[in-house]
């Protein structure tokens, strides 16, 4: 038998049980307002089947990087109260996991119930995965899930201790997310267009040399493609680029035209003088940016160029903007391969915080095939590594 990922058919029975629920609802929050709920939203089919089943729920999560210390500001409240919203139920919020108080509410819990813990992050026991913290944390459930696939590139208490301590299996969200990206690792459909963008590539160099053993076609857009650009020599003007990283991007190109993998730079940029809203912009072949000026978006025909590459495709993966989209002069770019990926036959991916917001922004995630709430953690499974948070919840054969 192959190795697979454990669901919740291998739990067995769930009523009754306390089932202690990891989500990563590490969402945005301004002025104690979640800006973006995506990642809340994403975890209501496990938590409501898990429900729907007679389990009660101890859910928990991080939010944000508060190192060991109880930060006001990451408390997650405003998580509880958007969950009771969206379940029509109410979903209290617990203290810290190891406290007495948090036993006795837990022990509490009916059938049916859910409650959330204080952001796991406020203990140093978490990232550490302290036996003692994680012995605390699997205390408060019979059974885990893990449905934080955007955390599972963290070997954290409550991801990897507690699946070793307790019965485990993958949530529904997670199940999907390694389902859809692992066919982007291997069977992709072809011809399979990846496109990245983004300020550094620095960030994404273990990716693009992940794709470039898979896909057909690599499109480079956002500040990341001046490195490539400059490292064949383009006058980049003042645009962002990583100097360091000229080796890199040169081996990388030799080895995608070794492999006969195309790898497509943009033809032409938007460039103005400084990233502001009101500062003469015009558009300029990619290669020949004027002294003084930036580039700050892709421009119209490298649009084109992408669209017409994706539009080809049967498997299509966007991560990373193209421009500085959140301007609405350096939008375009952005907007224009969202646009594309959203009209594209092909099956569709998108990742990366700022991809979705894009899409958001634009109206078009609902033409998306599968959105990923992983940011670091789609990149590191694309880039074929194991996640300690997904090979903790493999079949043993
Ligand atoms: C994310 O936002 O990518 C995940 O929630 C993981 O957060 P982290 O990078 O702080 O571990
Ligand atoms: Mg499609």
């Amino acid at each position: 038998m192959s190795r697979r990922l454990r669901t919740l058919e291998d739990l067995g029975g769930l009523r009754g049980k306390r089932i202690l629920v990891r989500c990563d609802f590490n969402v945005p929050l301004e002025d104690g307002q979640i800006t973006d709920d995506f990642r809340i939203t994403a975890s209501l089919p496990t938590i409501r089947e898990l429900l729907d089943a007679g389990a009660s729920l101890v859910l928990c999560s991080h939010l944000g990087r508060p190192k060991g210390q109880v930060r006001e500001r990451e408390r997650l409240a405003p998580v509880s109260s958007r969950l009771s919203e969206l379940l029509g139920t109410e979903v209290r919020q617990l203290g810290p996991a190891a406290s007495e108080e948090t036993r006795a509410a837990v022990g509490a819990l009916g059938q049916g119930q859910a409650a959330l813990l204080e952001n796991l992050r406020f203990d140093p026991g978490e990232e550490s995965n302290d036996p003692v913290f994680a012995d605390a944390l699997a205390a408060l459930g019979q059974l885990y899930v893990d449905d934080a696939f955007g955390a599972a590139h963290r070997a954290h208490a409550s991801v990897v201790g507690v699946a070793e301590r307790l019965p485990s299996a993958s949530g529904r969200l997670m199940q999907r997310e390694v389902e859809v990206l692992s066919r982007l690792l291997e069977g992709a459909d072809r011809p399979y267009v990846a496109i990245l963008g983004g300020a550094k590539v620095s960030d994404k160099l273990a990716t693009v040399n992940a794709l470039i053993d898979r896909v057909d076609a690599l499109l480079i857009g956002g500040a990341m493609a001046f490195t490539f650009l400059a490292a064949n020599g383009a006058q980049i003007g003042t645009s962002l680029m990583e100097p360091a990283r000229f080796d890199d991007v040169r081996a990388a190109m030799a080895s995608a035209d070794s492999k006969g993998v195309l790898i497509q730079l943009p033809d032409d940029v938007v460039v103005a003088p400084e990233p502001t809203l009101d500062a003469p912009r015009h558009t300029v072949p990619a290669t020949e940016i004027p002294n003084g000026e930036m580039g700050l978006d892709i421009g119209p025909r490298a649009v084109e160029e992408f669209a017409r590459s994706v539009a080809d495709a049967k498997t299509i993966l966007w991560n990373g903007p193209m421009g500085m989209f959140e301007l609405e002069p350096f939008s375009a770019g952005t907007r224009g391969v969202a646009t594309a990926v959203a009209s594209a036959p092909g099956f569709s991916v998108v990742g990366g915080g700022d991809s979705l917001a894009a899409l958001r922004k634009f109206g078009l995630t609902e033409r998306i095939d599968h959105l990923s709430t992983g940011g670091g953690a789609s990149l590191e499974f694309l880039e074929g590594r194991e996640l300690p948070g997904v090979a903790v919840l493999m079949t043993k054969d």
